[in-house]
């Protein structure tokens, strides 16, 4: 009998790529991926450390686990990603039904933890061990089989931000040979992408032997199957020349820069270690904007840093009026545990929760504003799948937005000209327009 995984996955898009990668490679010890996880006889729980509470979803998480099999054959229970990463053994200890814990740069042990594993012997695997993590996943084919599918090309980070984890448990920035991130593309073309993102704590730092970021977006879009390409997540510091350049180059670079800058306040900016300021900000966006006008910038903050005054958080305001960013994320500072602002003195949590409020109405107001500019116009929609109810079909924009329209099965995989009647904040409404296969808005 097949056995069966059952992944839940929390955090950012690398832990989305890392759970298929994990299915791609249990599938070779006999495992089949299962959305249902009461069948389940391994649960994976591929976690998340960002924000305050990380560790008390996975322990409730856990708790549901048990509950739902109280009546039957306990699974293997295996806490993959960045919780598993800081917590390492305390996990262990703390919660005897987890069986096996392990770090987002130990992937390549996976299948010889799993099968060696005897419910006598727990064990935690979390060495930093990216090149071999990668050479193992470079040896087991990426069967995303997705219209949109993600591609890690750089791990870690070495820019140590006061508030942030990631150093911690991803490690030091590690870039993926040029050549092996090629293969991987290729083969996602072969089998059906049509997009690919490109990700990394610090995708933009991708620095291995000559090449750059640029040139993986230049080689890749070499592909013909491939329509369109982003990369997510960038920090401003290495918005390098030719990664700016290549915006006058690229016919499959799409017009969303992702860049996250945290606070309007270069004050602030400076507590958290960001190393750049907001004049250099702007200029990134600047020269972006000068060569290619409909280039829209979307971005994370952070607010209540400790020391953030009502001076600093009206410069974030004025920054978002500013460059009017779309598609954005916003939170209240979290002091996580290891890092330098760990031990900072809070500001006022009912100050910085009207200051969140205020900071997401205006980004909702530029997101509806964006959406609402594109009404009675066509705009090219890439077909990712059919809604629930198959009655439409579900894309997205070249900005990200999702699209609903009176589409077909038939054009899942194409790029459809859309005319949209109608759209809310989050999504567009639309309905093919016939009498356009030209690009329009
Ligand atoms: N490397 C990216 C950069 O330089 O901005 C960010 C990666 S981080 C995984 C994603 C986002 O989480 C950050 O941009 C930040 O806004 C948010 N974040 C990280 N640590 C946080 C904390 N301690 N409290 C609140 N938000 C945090
Ligand atoms: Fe975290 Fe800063 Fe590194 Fe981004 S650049 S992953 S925010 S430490
Ligand atoms: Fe979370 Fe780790 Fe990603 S902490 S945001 S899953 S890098």
């Amino acid at each position: 009998m097949k056995q069966k995984i059952f992944i839940k996955t929390f955090g950012c898009q690398m832990n989305e790529y890392d759970s298929n990668r994990i299915y791609d490679s249990v599938k070779k010890i006999g495992y089949e991926k299962t959305e249902n996880y009461d069948d389940a006889n391994c649960y994976l729980l591929n976690t998340c450390h960002i924000r305050d509470k990380a560790k008390e979803k996975v322990y409730h998480e856990i708790g549901r686990v048990k509950k739902i099999f109280r009546s039957k054959k306990k699974p293997l229970v295996i806490i993959a990603g960045c919780v598993a990463q800081a917590e390492n053994q305390e996990m262990l200890k703390r919660e005897p039904y987890i069986d096996l814990v392990i770090g987002p740069q130990a992937y390549h042990k996976i299948n010889d933890i799993i099968l060696n594993h005897t419910y006598k012997k727990k064990a935690e695997e979390t060495e930093f061990d990216a090149i071999s993590k990668f050479e193992y996943f470079n040896k087991i084919k990426n069967n995303s089989g997705k219209i949109s599918s993600f591609l890690t090309i750089q791990e870690g980070c070495d820019k140590f931000c006061h508030f942030c984890v990631v150093p911690y448990t991803r490690g030091p920035e590690y870039s993926r040979p040029f050549k092996q991130i090629l293969d991987e593309a290729k083969y996602l073309a072969d089998s059906g992408t049509q997009e690919i993102i490109l990700l990394g704590q610090n995708v933009n730092a991708y620095n291995n032997e000559k090449y750059r970021l640029s040139d993986l977006i230049l080689e890749i879009e070499k592909y013909s199957d491939i329509k369109r390409i982003r990369y997510t997540t960038s920090h401003p510091k290495d918005m390098s020349h030719d990664l700016v350049e290549v915006y006058k180059h690229s016919k499959k670079l799409m017009p969303l820069v992702h860049l996250p800058v945290q606070s309007g306040s270069n004050k602030i900016l400076d507590l958290m270690n960001r190393k750049h300021t907001i004049n250099e900000y702007y200029k990134i966006y600047d020269q972006l904007k000068e060569i290619n006008s409909n280039i829209q910038f979307s971005s994370d903050f952070i607010i209540g840093y400790p020391g953030e005054e009502e001076e600093d958080f009206n410069s974030t305001i004025k920054l978002i009026q500013k460059i009017k960013f779309i598609n954005s994320y916003s939170f209240i500072f979290s002091p996580r545990p290891g890092t330098v602002a760990a031990d900072l003195k809070l500001n006022d949590k009912k100050i910085s929760m009207e200051r969140l409020e205020k900071i997401q109405s205006q980004l909702y107001d530029n997101q509806m504003h964006m959406n609402k500019s594109l009404e009675d116009k066509t705009i090219n929609v890439l077909v990712e799948n059919l809604t629930d109810d198959k009655t439409q079909v579900f894309g997205r924009s070249e900005y990200m937005t999702s699209v609903i329209f009176n589409g077909k099965k038939e054009d899942i995989g194409k790029i459809v000209a859309v005319k949209i009647n109608k759209s809310n904040r989050s999504t567009l409404f639309g309905e093919r327009d016939f009498s356009s296969n030209q690009k329009v808005a």
